[in-house]
C-alpha cells in the first residue's frame, strides 16, 4: 500500500493547477451542439410517481454499474466546453451500442452555485445536468453523478462545510423522484484538508441531508487522500447505512498512468514509462485491487472502481495491456468499474475523427 500512498502524493497539486489542454477541441464543439431536446427526453423519462422502496440492494445495484464510463472533462471543468468536451446525445448512444451499462458524470457544482446561503445552484446548469441524466437514464445506462472538483472545500472544509450541505439539499431534492439507475456519489476525490477524519464527519451529515429526500437512492462514497485504495483502513460509514457503494480510484504505477501530464509537475519525466504484464507488474495490481476487495468482504460493502485509465502520452499497447488487466481482475473480484475517460486526454474515442480507439474499447469491452 505504500506505492499507493506515494502515488497519490503525487497529485497533490494535479487538478489545482490543471489547463486546458485540447482547448481546440472546445472550439470545434462548442458551437450550436448545446442541446434542444431536452424536453423529449423529459417526455420519456421513467420517473417515479410513488416512493423509492427503502432498500434497494446495494450489490444489485453495482452489478448495473458494471462497465462504465467517465464523462469527464465536461461538467467537471469550470465551465463546460473549457476543457475541451462538450456533451452530446450521441456520445451517450455510442457508449450504449458499445456495451457499456453505465456513465459516471464528474460535475463542478461549486462553481454554478451562489457563494451566500441559500447557494442557490443555476437554474440553467441544472437542467443542463437533467439532460444528462435523462440521456443516460433513457438510454437505460445507470447513471452516477458526483460533486468533482470542490477545490474550496478541500482547502478550507469548516468554511464550505455549510455550502457543500446545501448543494446536496438541492440535488437530493431535485432528483428524488428519479429512477434508481440514478446514483448519488457525495464527493470526487476527497484530499487536501478535508482530512479522512474530517471526511468521516462530512459524509454522515452529508448522508443525512440526502436521506431526508431520498431514502431509497443508492449513495456512492469514495475514500479520503485521493480517493486512494489505501485510505480505505480509514473510511467510516455510518453502520446504519445499508444503501451504500464505496468506491476507489486505481491509477498505478503512476508514473506510467501520469506520463506527460500537463496537471502533476515533474511527469514529463516519466515519459517512455512502459507496463507490459511482467509477473511484477501484474502481482502488484492483484495485490492493490485484492486489497480493497478483502476491505469490502470484511465490511460487507460493494466495490465500485469508479475512475482508472492511462494517459494519451503513455505507448498504446502498455495501455491496452494495463487496462485490459485492470479491468478483468476488477471483475474477477466483483467489482464494477468506471473507465477514466470517454473521449479527452485518456480518452478511448476521438472527438475529432469520430471513431472509437479501437484497442481501448476493446480492452475493456472485449466481447
Ligand atoms: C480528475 C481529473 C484527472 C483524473 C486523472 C480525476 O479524478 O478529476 O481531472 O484528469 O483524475 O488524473
Amino acid at each position: 500500500m505504500i506505492g499507493i500512498n506515494l502515488n497519490f502524493n503525487f497529485r497533490v497539486n494535479d487538478v489545482l493547477n490543471k489547463r486546458p489542454f485540447f482547448l481546440f477541441f472546445s472550439i470545434v464543439l462548442v458551437a450550436g451542439i448545446f442541446p434542444a431536446c431536452s424536453r423529449n427526453f423529459k417526455a420519456v423519462l421513467p420517473v417515479q410517481s410513488t416512493p423509492q422502496p427503502n432498500h434497494s440492494d446495494p450489490f444489485q445495484q453495482n452489478r448495473r454499474l458494471g462497465r462504465g464510463i467517465n464523462l469527464g472533462n465536461a461538467l467537471d471543468a469550470p465551465h463546460e466546453g473549457d476543457w475541451g468536451v462538450v456533451l452530446q446525445a450521441d456520445y451517450f448512444r455510442l457508449i450504449k451500442d458499445a456495451g457499456f451499462s453505465s456513465v459516471r458524470i464528474p460535475i463542478r457544482w461549486s462553481a454554478h452555485a451562489g457563494t451566500n446561503p441559500p447557494y442557490t445552484i443555476d437554474p440553467v446548469f441544472f437542467a443542463r445536468v437533467d439532460w444528462a441524466v435523462h440521456q443516460a437514464l433513457t438510454r437505460n445506462l445507470a447513471a452516477v453523478i458526483d460533486v468533482h472538483h470542490y477545490q474550496e472545500l478541500m482547502q478550507n472544509p469548516a468554511a464550505n462545510r455549510a455550502r457543500f450541505l446545501a448543494l446536496w439539499k438541492q440535488i437530493a431534492n431535485r432528483y428524488k423522484n428519479y429512477p434508481s439507475g440514478l446514483l448519488f456519489e457525495i464527493l470526487n476525490e476527497p484530499n487536501g484538508r478535508l482530512t479522512p477524519e474530517l471526511w468521516n464527519g462530512l459524509l454522515k451529515e452529508a448522508l443525512a441531508v440526502i436521506r431526508a429526500s431520498n431514502p431509497g437512492r443508492t449513495v456512492v462514497i469514495g475514500t479520503a487522500e485521493w480517493g486512494g485504495i489505501s485510505a480505505l483502513n480509514k473510511l467510516q460509514i455510518p453502520p446504519a447505512e445499508q444503501n451504500a457503494v464505496v468506491t476507489v480510484h486505481y491509477y498505478n504505477p503512476f508514473h506510467f498512468t501520469h506520463q506527460g501530464a500537463e496537471w502533476v509537475a515533474g511527469s514529463d519525466a516519466w515519459l517512455g514509462t512502459t507496463w507490459r504484464g511482467t509477473p511484477e507488474e501484474k502481482t502488484a495490481v492483484i495485490r492493490d485491487l485484492d486489497h480493497a476487495a478483502e476491505w469490502g468482504r470484511v465490511h460487507n460493502r460493494p466495490i465500485f472502481l469508479g475512475e482508472f485509465g492511462a494517459y494519451h502520452k503513455a505507448d498504446i499497447v502498455s495501455r491496452t495491456l494495463w487496462t485490459r488487466f485492470v479491468a478483468r481482475q476488477a471483475e474477477a473480484e466483483n467489482m464494477s468499474w468506471a473507465y477514466w475517460e470517454f473521449c479527452s486526454g485518456f480518452g478511448i474515442y476521438d472527438p475529432v475523427k469520430k471513431e472509437w480507439r479501437a484497442p481501448l474499447l476493446y480492452a475493456l469491452i472485449p466481447e
